[in-house]
């Protein structure tokens, strides 16, 4: 049976797509290109370009499918604070047109990216699934509200449902946006054009950075849940790493001049995220392998390698 993969040509969606792919499964993408390139997706990928409310379009391509990952989305945490209703629209009715479908075409299986912002501001870290969740932007909102849809709908019409609560990935072909980039993928940008590195807030704040194949990992493994039939996984390294800390260990490794400037002007976020791991190593097997060292090594490695052979063809993109 083939696997669906909405968001397919994103960053994560087209890492799955081609692990999958390499593993000797059928692998279909469907991407609306919002933010997606199709040209990450090794050949053998079946890549559709649509919306994930293309009913039509999403009936055809689910016939002879025995999973979704539901990846599609829009990613970007300020731009959300600006276009909620976009956010709404595109996570949450996207995510409860794509239940319809997957409903009218018997799928029995989904598991959705939910993210780590859910849980904005905690006290206990490492945080556990059973915190409660406090988001603080409508792109959080819409995560944990799509959540929400593909648990209760799944328990009424029978999908068994999994939301891996995905925390900061970082990794090659990560975009560099004008605006809002992704912290490593920016840094390593300015570190390596000379540029200064901006810092919001004091740079104390930590995340806990997982690196891309630890995710495509974690999301392949859930393919393999069975009990509970509904379940939420957090994926992440179960380490803090400060926003200073990354700046520094950047600009050690290409060995650049640049400095640091702190920006008083915007917030720095949530000041923790730590995941805990308990409940990924239990019904994952999950055992994060790369160390954020390694990470960023294997990003600037990623970076000569796409200098020697030409520009990369993955747009700079969450
Ligand atoms: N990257 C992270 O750190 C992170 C962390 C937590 C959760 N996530 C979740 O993982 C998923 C993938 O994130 P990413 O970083 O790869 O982002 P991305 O923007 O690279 O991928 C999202 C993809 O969805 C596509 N898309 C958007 N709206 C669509 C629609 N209506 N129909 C079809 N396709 C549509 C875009 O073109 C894009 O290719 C998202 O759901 C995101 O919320 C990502």
């Amino acid at each position: 049976m083939g696997i669906l993969i909405t968001g397919g040509a994103g960053f994560l969606g087209s890492a799955l797509a081609n692990a999958l792919v390499d593993g000797g499964h059928e692998v279909l993408v469907l991407d609306d290109l919002s933010a997606g390139d199709p040209n990450r997706l090794d050949p053998g990928v079946l890549f559709h370009r649509g919306s994930i409310t293309d009913r039509p379009k999403l009936w055809t391509l689910l016939q002879g499918v025995d999973t979704v990952y539901h990846l599609a989305a829009r990613v970007l945490v300020a731009e959300s604070i600006l276009y909620p209703r976009e956010y709404n629209e595109a996570n949450v009715s996207g995510t409860v047109a794509l239940l319809e479908a997957m409903r009218d075409a018997g799928i029995p299986r989904l598991i959705f990216a939910s993210s780590g912002a859910v849980y904005g501001d905690q006290t206990d870290q490492p945080i556990h699934e059973t915190a409660t969740p406090h988001p603080l932007s409508p792109y959080a909102v819409s995560k944990l509200s799509a959540e929400h849809y593909i648990h209760t709908i799944g328990a009424l019409w029978g999908t068994t449902t999994v939301a891996l609560r995905i925390f900061n990935a970082y990794g090659p072909g990560q975009p560099v946006l004008p605006s809002h980039s992704p912290v490593i993928p920016r840094f390593i940008s300015q570190a390596l054009g000379g540029g200064s590195l901006v810092i919001f807030g004091d740079g104390e704040q930590t995340r806990d950075f997982v690196y891309l194949t630890d995710v495509v990992h974690a999301l392949i493994e859930a393919r393999n849940i069975g009990k509970p039939e509904h379940c939420t996984v957090n994926v992440g390294t179960g380490i803090g790493v400060s926003i200073n800390q990354i700046a520094q260990e950047i600009i050690t490794q290409t060995g650049s001049s640049s400095n640091i400037i702190y920006s008083p002007v915007s917030s720095g976020g949530v000041s923790r995220l730590q995941a805990d791991l308990t409940r990924a190593r239990k019904l994952l097997g999950y055992r994060p392998k790369i160390t954020i060292e390694e990470g960023i090594r294997r990003m600037l490695q990623a970076r000569v390698q796409s200098a020697s052979t030409g520009p990369q063809q993955s747009p700079e993109g969450e």
